[in-house]
């Protein structure tokens, strides 16, 4: 929190409050959207912590406008509904959520049987896990995604089925560096599937403005997926069985501001951020 101060570089870690505040705010205004309640809980706890830090929070205040509240609720309802689909057929899955902040997907779509593994930078982990105790099936896993080991302390088993989620986190690297994340995990986890959202440049140039406007940097969005073949090239491994732009599978409501709607449908003409979800193929 000390990090989203004005006057200081933000840490990577520290852009894993911004979502969660959204989810605690717009889920409550759109619960049909997103029923997360326990995001509202965690965030009071949050602010139990750090009595002092009004002034932070008024930083995400300004920062998340209805659009980025609402499309943080989108994502989050996007990948729930894509574990849902995916313990329809491997309900005993292990689902790995990469980049966790203080995401609470697993509260809200565990079946009873499922292995949870959170995956984030050691002083998130550090940071979620006072909030967030692990639990019989759901642990956290205090690495870096770009060492390479937490794939052993992830359980893999194909019969049970292996689905990994990364939300807002490739954004943060350059291509090459996704490109090579995604590719080692598509020749480590054979017949697994991944879902993450990217942003095209355009969208990630409105981003890195705004992040500037709010006195905020060091959190640079770098990595943008320009187009769906460029993943499939990276590897003959990787197959992309589902994408589609950001806000196009939700349906609009009148309750909104002309403003998001209209961005809303810009996003979609220009191609500004999409979900895409790949299928790692079992043989070379
Ligand atoms: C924008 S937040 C998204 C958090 C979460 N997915 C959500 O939607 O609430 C980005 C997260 O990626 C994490 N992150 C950044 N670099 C990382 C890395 N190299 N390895 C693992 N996690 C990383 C940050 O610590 C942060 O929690």
């Amino acid at each position: 929190l000390d990090s989203l101060d004005n006057e200081t570089d933000a840490t990577i870690e520290s852009t894993m409050v911004g979502p969660l505040w959204a989810r605690a705010k717009y889920s409550q205004l759109y619960p049909e959207i997103l029923d997360d309640r326990h995001a509202s809980s965690l965030m009071e706890k949050v602010r139990e912590l750090y009595p002092d830090a009004d002034g932070e929070f008024q930083v995400l205040e300004e920062f998340i406008d209805e659009l980025l509240g609402l499309a943080f609720i989108i994502r989050a309802r996007t990948f729930d509904d894509k574990v849902g689909e995916f313990l329809v057929t491997h309900p005993n899955a292990s689902i790995v959520n990469l980049g966790c902040g203080l995401d609470t997907t697993f509260e809200r779509v565990d079946n009873g049987r499922l292995l949870w593994f959170d995956l984030d930078l050691p002083d998130a982990i550090d940071f979620r896990r006072r909030l967030i105790p692990d639990s019989e099936r759901s642990r956290c896993i205090a690495k870096s995604i770009l060492d390479y080991s937490w794939m052993d302390d992830v359980e893999f088993e194909p019969d049970r089925g292996l689905l990994l989620l990364a939300g807002g986190l490739f954004a943060y690297f350059e291509e090459q560096t996704v490109a090579e994340i995604i590719t080692t995990m598509a020749s480590r986890f054979p017949g697994s599937e991944l879902v993450f959202d990217s942003s095209s440049s355009g969208g990630n140039r409105i981003v890195n403005r705004r992040l500037r406007k709010q006195g905020v940097s060091g959190i640079d969005h770098e990595f943008d997926a320009k187009s769906v073949n460029q993943v499939e090239d990276w590897s003959d491994l990787i197959r992309v069985i589902d994408w589609f732009p950001f806000f196009s599978r939700v349906k609009r409501s009148s309750k909104w501001s002309w403003r998001t709607r209209f961005m809303m449908a810009m996003n979609s003409l220009l191609g500004f951020a999409k979900f895409i979800h790949l299928q790692f193929s079992v043989e070379c």
